[in-house]
């Protein structure tokens, strides 16, 4: 791409994946025992920012798709018995010192590949092409001309808008190599080496404005890999199922619930797997938003009929909070009292030893934004210590939020559970910044209520990435009457992400806004005065602790 990622180092790469591939390369099975059943694309990431987004369209076309390091072992990646490999893009210039490289072995290894930009320069550099810094660079949307019409772009116009983002393109193609396509800077915008399986494109198919770019991708997976289209939820959940009733057998299981998609979407799918051998667990730890504790206890104890435990720790965290105001304090405070209470009423369970979390695939991967330095310590009941006595269970390793969401549909859990914003483990707690008391809380969390209400009302609910009220440590001066006021100032957060690292403010309508403050100061009179977070992340986090 431009120059403006960085990729990761190796060995934090290393560990991301680690788990995911270690035991597929022993055998055929992951670590979660999920048989290779379906058909799968490797992508290769050199540090792209559209890694992910590649992986997302491979899954689209229902194919299963998995994220790994550039520098995988080829045997790991041999053993995953891949039916396709895409090499991303990424930053570097295949000439610089240290740019990313896959092993040139992989091009014989019989594995049909496409690269997209940095991955067809590496292609060239390493087959004997020639890559260069050129003085044709192209930004953006481009013309593209197709001169071979056969299974890339096969039912594609001869004349298409491509967007392109690269410094270096290939110059001299290696020998076997043709060309397909061609831009009016570039005579190889799409090359192929047909009987090596090989292809490459100099523009981005997976980004939306190459519109005709899923049909190229479609193209590379059905015609060049032969791949089934047989990735789907429903199939996901019956391998998963299978899977976890083969691990389990006859023992038992615990989840925590956090009243989240992803935990209560893994309390059900394992709940479907072995019945009434899951127990779950819900530590209610006061910090839950208005209605959460109900809901939670109706749809899994009364609807889906588990076990479930109920802690009430509100008392113990409120204790723990007091006089605490350091966000990261807090935030400590609370996941050491979590890790706490768990471990206790747990030990009262009798005997078990699975613990199933709902850890999403964006964590296992370990998106290098994240790694690169500690902004905050997350908390998450979906992120209890893999030192805890238990074997995991974690069957979402592999997915992103939405294909959760579209599992817990499948599932039958209730929309508000579905389509639940994402919520921090510690909740209220670091949305009222300052000390943390019993009165505070029973502020914010009505005033979060009406956010949470007006925007559902609105039918902006699945537009944004989160919304929500945040309660500042300062007072401001208002009028009533004729009476001067004093009180709280609160603040309405609303960003629009695609997967949290980073987010935009999200331009909600005027009238919400209006509607959101006049219903806020009326329903809550201590508060004086709201305000509408307008930062971006960066600079800003989405949350402000
Ligand atoms: P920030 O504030 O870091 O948040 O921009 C990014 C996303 O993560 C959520 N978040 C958390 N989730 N435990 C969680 O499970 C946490 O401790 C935590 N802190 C932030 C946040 O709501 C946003 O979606």
């Amino acid at each position: 791409m431009g120059g403006a990622e960085s990729p990761r180092p190796p060995d934090q790469r290393r560990t991301a994946v680690a788990q995911l591939h270690a035991s597929a390369a022993r055998g055929v099975k992951d670590p979660q025992g999920t048989p290779a059943a379906v058909d799968t694309v490797v992508v290769v990431d050199f540090g792209a920012q559209y890694a992910q987004l590649i992986a997302r369209r491979v899954r689209e076309q229902h194919v299963r798709s998995l994220i790994l390091p550039y520098d995988t072992p080829l045997e790991e990646i041999r053993a995953l018995q891949p039916k396709g490999i895409i090499l991303s893009g990424g930053p570097a210039s295949v000439y610089e010192m240290g740019a990313p490289r896959v092993d040139p072995h992989l091009f014989e290894s019989g594995i049909p590949i496409l690269g997209i930009c940095y991955g067809v320069q590496l292609m060239a550099h390493l087959l004997g092409g020639r890559t260069a810094t050129t003085s044709a660079r192209e930004y953006g949307r481009t013309r593209l001309f197709v001169d071979d019409r056969g299974d890339l772009f096969a039912g594609l116009e001869p004349r298409l808008l491509c967007w392109m983002s690269h410094g270096d393109a290939v110059v001299a193609l290696p020998d076997g190599f043709v060309p397909l396509a061609h831009t009016d800077q570039t005579p190889f915008a799409a090359v192929a080496d047909r009987r090596r399986r090989l292809f490459g494109v100099q523009f981005h198919p997976e980004v939306t404005h190459t519109p005709w770019g899923r049909e190229v991708l479609r193209n590379f997976l059905t015609q060049v890999c032969a791949c089934r289209p047989e990735w789907t939820m429903a199939s996901f959940i019956a391998t998963q199922v299978e899977a976890i009733q083969t691990r389990v057998g006859t023992d038992r299981a615990l989840c925590a619930l956090s009243g989240g998609v992803d935990s209560g979407a893994a309390a059900a799918l394992v709940h479907r797997a072995i019945g009434k051998q899951l127990t779950c667990m819900f530590v209610d730890h006061g910090f839950l938003r208005q209605s959460e504790p109900d809901q939670v206890i109706r749809t899994f104890r009364d609807h889906f009929h588990i076990p479930l435990v109920q802690v009430d720790a509100r008392d113990r965290f409120q204790r723990r909070l007091a006089g605490v105001t350091d966000p990261e304090a807090k935030r400590r405070a609370i996941g050491e009292e979590f890790i706490a209470v768990f471990d206790e009423e747990a030990a009262g369970l009798g005997r078990i030893d699975f613990l199933v979390q709902g850890t999403l695939y964006p964590d296992v991967i370990e998106s290098g934004t994240r790694t690169a330095a500690r902004i905050k310590t997350h908390h998450n009941v979906g992120g209890l210590p893999a030192t805890m006595r238990f074997q995991l269970i974690e069957p979402f390793r592999e997915l992103f939020k939405d294909e959760v969401r579209e599992v817990a549909r499948q599932l039958d859990l209730p929309d508000a559970i579905v389509w639940r914003h994402p919520f921090p483990g510690p909740g209220l707690a670091i949305r009222i910044l300052g000390e943390v008391t019993a009165d505070r809380l029973d502020l914010l969390r009505a005033a979060d209520a009406i956010v949470v209400e007006e925007l559902r009302a609105s039918g902006l609910a699945q537009d944004v990435w989160q919304a929500f009220a945040v309660l500042l440590p300062v007072h401001a001066v208002g009028v009533r009457g004729d009476a001067r006021t004093y009180g709280d100032a609160l603040a309405i957060r609303a960003v629009t992400s695609e997967d949290g690292m980073t987010a935009d403010w999200a331009r909600l309508p005027e009238d919400l806004l209006e509607r959101l403050a006049s219903r806020i100061t009326r329903e809550l009179p201590r508060i004086a005065r709201v305000v509408y977070d307008i930062t971006s992340k960066p600079p800003a986090t989405i949350e402000w602790e």
